[in-house]
């Protein structure tokens, strides 16, 4: 009796516990799909970035679905804590390890990003500002890869600013500040995009995905891995339809979107940038040349531009 009370009362205090150093690593293992091969695509908004995940949407293969909203916030929400130095030695204090934190973040964009859509052999996420945190994302999800959509910045600000699109810090009445704005998120993005490195994150230009469609596709598929689907040239045909391009009735690009690919939006901001702010372009907007657009063309030879060198331009 005595033997089979000590029995019950192990293993009601869970049987053979492991050892503080073995518990530590259990409780640290990555969660259960952080191996996944995500597609992430990001940029400044107004770069093209729903054209892109509406095209691998159509894709038998790929659902990107409507932007979460909620996986960028939950980001960003980390990169203030982890900014307080008060804050991290609180955490930490608390239990609350660098480990502990990714799996709980990384379970919660999983979350959303698996079951917000239907399923899918490879899922993607079109929050554009995840990108400005993609390094810390690739920690999260060391398979995923990420698609960075580039746009004149001429184009974006006046999408912007004539579209009425409210993002976080521009001021919809100035292009001088919206230009300025475009230059510093394009900058980090280009900066996170660098550092994940070539095999990770792929540049691609809203003016190729326009002009040479079939061409600017192969090379993002071929960079996912994915196998070659002409329904990608023609996203429109499976727009709300079963696995196929879910929009919503709320997002800004969504009535543009529902068109076939075409080439109207490409250069309507020449002429409405003001004399005095074009002519301080280069220096109100540095990346601009960075990224090949020339800032005193009005506008540049994108057909020029959108050649394979530039389709393919990646962060040297
Ligand atoms: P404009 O506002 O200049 O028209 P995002 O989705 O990243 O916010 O980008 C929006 C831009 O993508 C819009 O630019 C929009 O016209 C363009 N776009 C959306 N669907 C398109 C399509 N089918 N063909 C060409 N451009 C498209």
């Amino acid at each position: 009796a005595l033997l089979a009370g000590a029995l019950l009362v192990w293993l009601w205090r869970g049987g053979a516990r492991p050892a503080g150093a073995q518990r530590r690593r259990e409780l640290d293992a990555p969660v259960e799909g952080r191996e996944l091969p995500l597609i992430f695509i990001g940029g400044v908004p107004r770069s093209g970035t729903t054209l892109m995940r509406a095209m691998l949407d159509a894709h038998p293969d790929v659902r990107c679905g409507q932007e979460t909203r909620v996986v960028p916030r939950i980001l960003q929400m980390r990169q203030h804590w982890m900014r307080s130095q008060k804050e991290s030695v609180r955490l930490e204090q608390a239990g609350v390890s660098k480990a502990v934190l990714d799996n709980a973040i990384a379970a919660f964009c999983l979350e959303v990003i698996v079951r917000h859509g239907d399923t899918a052999p490879r899922l993607c996420n079109k929050d554009p500002l995840v990108l400005k945190m993609g390094t810390y994302v690739l920690e999260l999800f060391p398979n995923a890869k990420f698609l960075f959509m580039v746009r004149d910045g001429r184009a974006t600000v006046h999408s912007i600013i004539t579209r009425k699109v409210t993002i976080t810090g521009f001021d919809l009445t100035s292009y001088r500040q919206c230009l300025t704005k475009w230059n510093h998120a394009v900058e980090l993005m280009y900066q996170q995009c660098k550092s994940m490195g070539a095999d990770k994150c792929l540049v691609v230009r809203y003016e190729a995905l326009v002009l040479r469609p079939r061409e600017t596709l192969r090379r993002v598929l071929a960079f996912l891995q994915l196998p070659w689907d002409d329904a990608v040239l023609h996203h429109e045909r499976y727009i709300n339809q079963p696995n196929g391009v879910a929009l919503s009735n709320v997002e800004r690009s969504s009535d543009q979107v529902v068109r076939p690919v075409n080439l109207d939006a490409l250069d309507k901001w020449v002429g409405q940038i003001p004399a005095d702010v074009r002519a301080d372009m280069a220096e109100l907007a540095p990346m601009l040349s960075v990224l090949g657009y020339d800032p005193w063309a009005n506008p540049p030879r994108y057909e020029a531009t959108a050649d394979a060198a530039v389709t393919e331009r990646r962060p040297p």
